[in-house]
């Protein structure tokens, strides 16, 4: 198949391309780099589209605005094999994987309805990571499935 026949969502001039992303996870990336359109970003969502490397999967690009490697780690929890790729002019001048973070703050909200978090008080959430899941730092809560279910809104 041509490249021509296999494009599914348009090539960006300037800005980053999520890719590699599980098929399902588009939007949980959207949610969790906090994109929702009301800033007037460029930005293309392809849902299960066919790939080389997984059976099918999701792709975001977000044109005008390259996301740093900290934006970026936190996708790792619910994208481990994104593939992050920066484009100046059309061209890919930088491509790497995300990486799991140590911490992730103000991203995820603690289930437990005693943590201090949930309580009126104005507390940051921050989650430590662990290889198989998250950690409250506050309460010690351990969530290891349905980490999309605690991104913040
Ligand atoms: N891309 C884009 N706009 C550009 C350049 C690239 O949207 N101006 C997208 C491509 O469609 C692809 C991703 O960015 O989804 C990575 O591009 P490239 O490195 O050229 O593709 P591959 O070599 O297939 O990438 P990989 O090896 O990471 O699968
Ligand atoms: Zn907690």
């Amino acid at each position: 198949m041509s490249e021509n026949h296999k494009l599914r969502v348009s090539k960006i001039r300037n800005g980053t391309v999520i890719d590699h992303v599980h098929a399902g996870q588009a939007l949980n990336v959207l949610a969790i780099l906090g994109i929702d359109g009301s800033d007037g970003e460029e930005v293309s969502v392809g849902m299960n589209v066919p790939s080389d490397r997984l059976a099918t999967k999701d792709i975001v690009k977000v044109e005008g605005r390259e996301l740093n490697q900290d934006e970026v780690d936190v996708l790792s929890l619910i994208a481990p094999e994104a593939t992050i790729n920066i484009v100046r002019e059309y061209d890919v001048v930088e491509k790497h994987r995300v990486e799991r973070p140590d911490t992730v703050e103000g991203i995820l909200s603690c289930p437990n309805a005693g943590c201090i978090t949930a309580a009126d008080e104005p507390v940051t959430s921050r989650f430590d990571v662990l290889a198989d899941g998250v950690r409250c730092v506050y309460c010690e809560r351990i969530v290891r499935d349905e980490i999309a279910s605690l991104i913040e809104p």
